[in-house]
C-alpha cells in the first residue's frame, strides 16, 4: 500500500505539473482527490490495515493529499499568471502604428455664400434675424396683405398644418417683416435668412425646401432710392464691381411700388445665351416699397415712416457664385461636389 500510496502521489504531481491550463488542472483535481478519486479510493482501504500500520499509512496519506493539494494551489496560480500575461500581450496597443487620419470637413458651399452676404449686411449697420419655419397664415400671408384668393394660398402650392389653414411651413421669408415690425423698435435695418418651402417638384431649378434671404428698411424718409443704392452696392460686393443691373417693375402684394433686380449675364454680356436663357439678363431678386398697408398692420404710421424690403433665393445665388448649374447638387451632399469648394 506504501508503494501505492508512492505511485499515485508521483503521478498526481506528474499530472499537476504538466497541466496546461486550469480546466486540465481541475481535471487532475477530481482524477486524484475527488469523490472516486485515485488518492481517496486508496484511503477508503485503510479500513483493512492492521492497527499498527493505520497511523503510519495515514499520516503518509495525509501527507501525500497535503503535497498534492498544495502542488495543485501553485500551479493554479502559475496559469493564472500566466494567462493574464498572454491576455496583455494579446491584448496590447501598439501606439506607434500610425492612426487612420480624421477626415475633415468645412462649411457647405450655400453657407459660404450666406456668411459672405451676412459680412456685407453687417457692415452696412443690418441686424441678422432669425424667424420660425412653422408659421402662421396670418403672417405669411394677411398681415402682407395677401389677398383671400391669392394663388399663393392654395393647398396644391403651400404646405398646411392643419384642416383651416391657418398654421402652415412659411413660403417665404417675408412673414419675419411682420414679426420684426412688430418686435423691434424703429428704425429697422434687417436680413433675416432661412429655410422656405413650396410644393415643387424636384428639378434642376426647383426643390420643396429652399432658401431666401429677406430684407427689411423702416426709417423716416426711405425711398427708392436707398432700395436701389443699397442693392446695387450689395451686388456689385458678390458678383463684382462691374456687374451692370436694372430694376424691372413687377407685382408683390407687401410692396407698393414692387420691382425685380436683373444682373446682365455674366456669361454672355446680355446678348444672350443659355445660361440666361436667352435673356440676356438673370433675375436675382424681388423688392419693393412696404406697402402702407403692411405698415399700419404692424402699427407704424405710414404717413411719418417709410421703408423698402427685399427677399433672394439664397441657392440661386451660390449657384451663379460658384458657376453650378443643377440645384440638387446643393442637397444630394455628395462629398465629391462638395470637396470642390
Ligand atoms: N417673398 C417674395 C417671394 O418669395 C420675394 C420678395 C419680393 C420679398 C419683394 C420682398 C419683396 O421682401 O419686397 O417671391
Amino acid at each position: 500500500m506504501k508503494e501505492q500510496l508512492a505511485t499515485i502521489r508521483a503521478q498526481a504531481l506528474e499530472a499537476v505539473a504538466s497541466a496546461e491550463d486550469s480546466a486540465q488542472l481541475d481535471s487532475v483535481r477530481v482524477q486524484y482527490l475527488g469523490k472516486k478519486g485515485e488518492l481517496t479510493a486508496l484511503l477508503k482501504q485503510m479500513g483493512k490495515l492492521s492497527p499498527q500500520e493505520r497511523p503510519v499509512m495515514g499520516q503518509l496519506a495525509n501527507a501525500a493529499r497535503a503535497d498534492l493539494e498544495e502542488a495543485l494551489e501553485q500551479r493554479s496560480r502559475e496559469l493564472d499568471a500566466q494567462a493574464l500575461e498572454k491576455r496583455l500581450k494579446d491584448e496590447a496597443l501598439d501606439v506607434t502604428i500610425p492612426g487612420k487620419p480624421v477626415r475633415i470637413g468645412h462649411k457647405h458651399p450655400m453657407y459660404m455664400v450666406l456668411d459672405e452676404i451676412k459680412d456685407i449686411f453687417l457692415n452696412m449697420g443690418f441686424e441678422v434675424l432669425d424667424g420660425p419655419e412653422v408659421e402662421l397664415s396670418d403672417y405669411n400671408f394677411t398681415k402682407l396683405n395677401t389677398p383671400d384668393d391669392h394663388p399663393a394660398r392654395e393647398w396644391s402650392d403651400t404646405f398646411y398644418l392643419d384642416e383651416d389653414s391657418r398654421t402652415l411651413l412659411r413660403t417665404q421669408t417675408s412673414p419675419m417683416q411682420i414679426r420684426a415690425m412688430e418686435t423691434l423698435s424703429l428704425p429697422i435695418r434687417v436680413i433675416v435668412p432661412g429655410r422656405v418651402y413650396r410644393k415643387d417638384e424636384v428639378d434642376a431649378t426647383h426643390s420643396p425646401m429652399f432658401h431666401q434671404i429677406e430684407g427689411l428698411v423702416v426709417d423716416k424718409g426711405i425711398t427708392m432710392a436707398d432700395l436701389k443704392g443699397t442693392l446695387n452696392a450689395v451686388i456689385k460686393k458678390i458678383y463684382g464691381p462691374n456687374t451692370v443691373t436694372r430694376f424691372r417693375p413687377h407685382h408683390f402684394p407687401f410692396t407698393e411700388p414692387s420691382c425685380e433686380m436683373d444682373i446682365q449675364c455674366h456669361k454672355c454680356g446680355g446678348v444672350g445665351c443659355p445660361t440666361c436663357k436667352g435673356e440676356g439678363w438673370i433675375e436675382v431678386l424681388g423688392a419693393g416699397m412696404v406697402h402702407p398697408k403692411v405698415l399700419r398692420n404692424c402699427n407704424v404710421d405710414p404717413d411719418v415712416y417709410s421703408g423698402f424690403a427685399f427677399g433672394m433665393g439664397l441657392e440661386r445665388l451660390a449657384l451663379g457664385r460658384f458657376k453650378i448649374s443643377d440645384l440638387r447638387l446643393i442637397f444630394e451632399n455628395d462629398i465629391r461636389f462638395l470637396e470642390q469648394f
